[in-house]
């Protein structure tokens, strides 16, 4: 990337806001899009380059593409259209209404977005796209639209990079993989989780780069090569031990 603009879709996430604040540094010049704009207007303005912030609406692609194409128009030589936007959540009994809109956010958002950022930069004849994706989607899990959600980024993200190579585009297409740092910051495990100006260096490197894929951290290249090596009666049964069970069994044993 040698972005002299870029669109942050997605911008109001501490990770987002990490990544602006260090593409800035670099004298990129910013569109931030957050579904409240003026939740992160004091951020921007305080940004060493130029930023701007934008309302978007990711549920509605008829709304959506719109929105992005006309904060396109305001900007001048855009290089980077980065996704940061997703939403997770787990509920045992998967009610339908929260499965839904993941799916709407992660999916059909996604895919809105990832798709209108391709027909501009063809237009353009250069840039790249890239989103901040996740491990989860390398197998199913028990947040099971989410999982599956990221899957289909990641298939979505690679059929576009083949999309440009077939047309002989130079659009470079970035998958970020990240690792469980949600899981890891619950279960305050120092080794898997990095502080975010940490993660968000790894990422600005990563689209410097102009990598296609990536995981973040670093680390986490192993859990994702774990992840994908094992049988799926290991890798489902995963916590069939309960930690409870445990330990009745060894106050039992005492
Ligand atoms: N955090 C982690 O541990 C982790 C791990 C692996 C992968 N990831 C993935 O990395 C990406 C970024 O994660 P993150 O932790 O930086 O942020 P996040 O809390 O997952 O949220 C990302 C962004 O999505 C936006 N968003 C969610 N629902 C929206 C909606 N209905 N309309 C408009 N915007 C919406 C949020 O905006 P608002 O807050 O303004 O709603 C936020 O700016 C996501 O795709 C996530 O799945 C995260």
């Amino acid at each position: 990337m040698s972005a002299t603009s870029a669109i942050i879709v997605g911008a109001s996430s501490m990770l987002s806001k990490e990544i602006a604040r260090q593409l800035s540094a670099e004298g990129v010049a910013l569109a931030l899009l957050a579904h409240d704009a003026e939740s992160i207007r004091e951020f921007a303005e305080e940004l060493p380059a130029p930023a701007k912030v934008y309302d978007f609406t990711i549920e509605d692609p008829q709304i959506l593409i719109p929105q992005l194409e006309a904060v396109w128009r305001e900007m001048t030589d855009v290089r980077l259209i980065l996704v940061n936007t997703g939403l997770n959540s787990y509920h045992p009994e998967l009610p339908w209404a929260l499965e839904q809109e993941i799916i709407e956010v992660d999916v059909r958002g996604f895919a809105a977005v990832c798709n209108t950022a391709f027909r501009l930069f063809q237009k353009q004849g250069v840039g790249q796209i890239a989103a901040i994706n996740s491990i989860a989607g390398l197998r199913g899990g028990p947040s099971v639209a989410f999982h599956a959600a990221k899957a289909f980024a990641q298939n979505y993200l690679e059929g576009l990079s083949m999309h440009a190579q077939r047309l002989k585009l130079p659009i470079t297409i970035t998958d970020i993989q990240l690792g469980l740092l949600d899981k890891a910051a619950l279960q305050r495990s120092r080794l898997w989780l990095s502080p975010v100006d940490e993660v968000a260096r790894q990422v600005v490197d990563a689209l410097l780069k102009g990598k296609r894929r990536v995981y973040v951290t670093k680390r986490w290249r192993l859990v994702a090569w774990l992840t994908k090596l094992l049988p799926e009666y290991i890798y489902n049964t995963r916590h069939w031990k309960k930690k409870k069970s445990k330990e009745v069994s060894s106050t039992e044993q005492h």
